[in-house]
């Protein structure tokens, strides 16, 4: 059975991008933009966003001995957590009308294990389909840093972070955005690429105006996606309680703290806990 069906009224938008691309930022802001257009929103994150996907998250950032997972193995665990999200959190969501946005999706397999780990297309792409079945984001924003941005970004964060693991890592991370703007180009009905360079308010601004345009999401207030969900207004209970599982907004303490979050303190250790997609 699909898990999508006509009667899913909310909208996917999935935000993908480098490590310290702003994907966070403005997820945050447009969240806010779709709250005071009086639309249902929630946040969620991958790998993670549900207790099952974050058990993984934790297998994929922390192996103790610092031993490098192999390519296959994270794609699979990727797709593991994703799989668990979409039935668990995305789809409940999406039938009850409301708007999901996700900091990452999808193209973050096709590009970090695609792309740069260099996993053949073929099995990527099945094993993508068989995670999230008929659920595809509606819209994704790419948001592009060139590399040296991204690193002098996590480096702000990560203050440790020693030069020679950024050498190390700036071919991998050049063939991530190479990725995500071929990814863009190949299909430009649902991916949109913003520069990431920009000032923070001007980046909003474009975001909010292109989730207006291409979703027709709070240009006049309720939209057919919100309409839907103020009609079902009481909620099935499930659904209420996986938004708070899935938000990743409100637990924005716990986010900034986080080890587990990519780019934070992983770049700066071992390859291994280095969260490449
Ligand atoms: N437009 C911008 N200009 C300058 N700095 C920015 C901009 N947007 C975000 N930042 C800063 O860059 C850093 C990374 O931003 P953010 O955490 O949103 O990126 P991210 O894509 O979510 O990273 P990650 O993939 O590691 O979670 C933060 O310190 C943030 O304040
Ligand atoms: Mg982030």
């Amino acid at each position: 059975m699909p898990l999508k069906n006509p009667s899913s009224t909310g909208k996917l938008i999935s935000f993908e991008g480098s490590e310290g691309s702003g994907k966070s930022t403005q997820i945050a802001h447009l969240a806010r933009h779709l709250q005071e257009a009086a639309l249902d929103v929630v946040t969620t994150r991958e790998p993670g966003g549900t207790e099952i996907g974050e058990q993984v998250r934790n297998i994929i950032v922390h192996n103790s001995k610092g031993d490098e997972m192999c390519a296959e193995t994270e794609l699979l665990l990727f797709a593991a957590a994703r799989a668990q999200l979409v039935r668990e959190v995305i789809a409940p969501a999406l039938l009850s009308g409301t708007i999901v946005l996700s900091d990452r999706f999808l193209d973050s397999s096709t590009v970090y294990q695609g792309v740069a780990r260099n996993l053949a297309m073929g099995p990527v792409h099945d094993i993508n389909q068989f995670a999230i079945g008929n659920v595809m984001p509606d819209l994704t924003i790419v948001i592009d840093v060139p590399t040296e941005v991204s690193l002098a970004r996590i480096r702000q964060r990560a203050s440790d972070l020693p030069d020679r693991m950024e050498r190390e890592n700036i071919d991998f991370y050049e063939k991530v955005r190479k990725g995500y703007l071929l990814l863009a180009k190949s299909m430009p009905e649902r991916l949109i690429v913003i520069d990431g360079t920009q000032a923070e308010a001007v980046i909003q601004k474009q975001i909010w105006q292109a989730v207006q345009k291409r979703l027709g999401l709070g240009t006049s207030g309720k939209t057919s996606a919100s309409t839907a969900s103020a009609t079902a207004a009481k909620k099935p209970a499930a659904v209420a309680k996986t938004k708070i599982s899935a938000s990743i907004a409100k637990p924005a303490a716990k986010a900034k703290t986080d080890a587990t979050k990519p780019g934070k303190k992983s770049i700066g250790r071992t390859k291994s806990k280095t969260l490449k997609r």
